[in-house]
């Protein structure tokens, strides 16, 4: 279940105990659950070992909750992992401003996969494309010939289709499986199923089945949020006219990355920060996430804005995204990382849909989390709040120099450099 109420005012002032045990209140996680998350209790090299080859250890990432997120009707705190500062405090800035017209609305494709085999060797690939289509069913039922949950559950093969492809001279027909992977990120249902599928598919055509492979262009398996900012809610002041001249600028914003995709790149990354972080937070492939957004924000043939936003006659700022996410709830990380375990159960999630709908949201908000940003104060006033942080730290301040060290970095009044925060180091142990 997510939770009640998703709003958690001072969590940013809290101590890391307190935030926990607000975040065991509002979830019903117990904090011994919530315990996966001190170094000790993480992931240990027993099952890193199982995990990936030659492993020497592990490393953490900090893991941050996103509040205030009201997402088609229902609140959830959102654990992010991620090492930037500023990520985690926009998203929850920008989810609690649409919460007044009803937060983030979702529209979620069933989970269907693409699965592409490369047929070569073809003596004809019309005649072939047209064997492979009017064996279509038989080779649906081929493939979901076989024990598996996931087929049970109504998943698997669901249809085929093919398409004629010449490069540099190679010919080839590429058939397409399409498959449905209910709660499965689907990446080795669909990797056996075309492997298995492969040799009737040589046999019908008397070609040759060269790679068999999922695609992470997942364009049937697109999720799409929205959500309305009034000029109330978007001022810097509270009032309209500032809301009013900040829409204005946001849009400016939006139009120089739909339009540039030197700077649709950057905006997409921005979508990015909050998609991987919730990704990895949740044991997620986010390389493929990745993979897949960029690529179908490309999908026109110009690389451009993952979101678009618009105003609407009430003067309001309106925005969407779609992209493709092939998340799992069932398999892989999400089944073997405690703590990824945990933030799931922290989401309170019930189904692969839900975790895709609650990241393109986030994706939404932290896409205007830094427009606004840019638009108004610059990126780096917010962002050098933490990260002076970080500074400190790079600087080598040990715990209890920190608070001093940030306090004499914040009355600076030349620019902030790595060299002058280890200057300033220096300045205070000698005095
Ligand atoms: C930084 O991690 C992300 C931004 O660069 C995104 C953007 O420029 O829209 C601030």
């Amino acid at each position: 279940m997510p939770v009640d109420n998703s709003r958690i005012p001072g969590l940013y002032n809290k101590t890391i105990h307190e935030r926990k045990e607000a975040i065991s209140l509002r979830t019903g996680i117990s904090m011994e659950d919530l315990a996966v998350f001190d170094v000790e209790n993480g992931l240990t090299q027993d099952k890193a070992d199982n995990m990936i080859e030659n492993v020497i250890g592990t490393m953490s990432l900090p893991v941050g909750i996103a509040t205030n997120f009201l997402i088609d009707e229902q609140e959830y705190v959102i654990p992010f992992c991620v090492e930037e500062s500023s990520i985690v405090a926009a998203a929850s800035n920008i989810a609690k401003r649409c919460r007044s017209t009803g937060g983030f609305q979702t529209d979620i494709d069933p989970p269907v996969m693409i699965g592409q085999i490369q047929l070569l060797d073809l003596e004809d690939r019309n005649e072939a494309i047209h064997v492979i289509l009017k064996s279509k069913q038989d080779i649906i039922d081929k493939a979901n010939d076989v024990q598996s949950k996931m087929i049970a559950l109504g998943g698997g093969c669901k249809d085929i289709t093919c398409k004629s492809l010449s490069v540099d001279g190679l010919d080839m027909v590429i058939v397409h499986l399409h498959i449905n992977c209910q709660d499965a990120m689907g990446a080795n249902a669909v990797n056996s199923m075309v492997e298995r599928i492969a040799p009737f598919l040589e046999s019908l055509t008397n070609g040759r089945a060269h790679l068999k492979i999922l695609s992470n262009l997942a364009t049937h398996r697109l999720a799409r949020s929205k959500a309305i900012f009034t000029p109330q809610d978007m001022g810097q002041d509270g009032t309209v006219e500032s809301g009013i001249e900040v829409i204005e600028k946001v849009m400016e914003a939006y139009l120089f990355a739909k339009g540039d995709p030197y700077r649709a790149t950057t905006h997409n990354k921005g979508i990015m920060n909050a998609i991987s972080s919730i990704a990895v937070a949740c044991g997620q492939d986010w390389r493929a996430i990745e993979a897949g957004c960029h690529a179908y924000a490309s999908i026109s043939g110009q690389y451009t804005s993952m979101s678009t936003w618009s105003v609407d006659d009430d003067g309001n700022l309106v925005g969407s995204i779609e992209v493709p996410i092939a998340v799992g709830i069932v398999g892989g990380a999400s089944k073997v990382h405690p703590a990824a375990m945990t933030n799931l159960k922290i989401l309170g999630i019930e189904s692969a849909s839900q975790l895709a709908g609650i990241m393109v949201s986030a994706g939404l908000a932290q896409n205007l989390g830094a427009m606004r940003a840019l638009a108004t104060d610059g990126i780096q006033k917010g962002h050098m709040k933490l990260h002076v942080k970080n500074m400190a730290m790079t600087s080598g301040a040990l715990e209890h120099e920190i608070d001093e060290l940030v306090h004499r970095i914040h009355t600076q009044k030349e620019q902030i450099t790595q060299t002058l925060v280890n200057d300033l180091l220096n300045e205070m142990r000698q005095n």
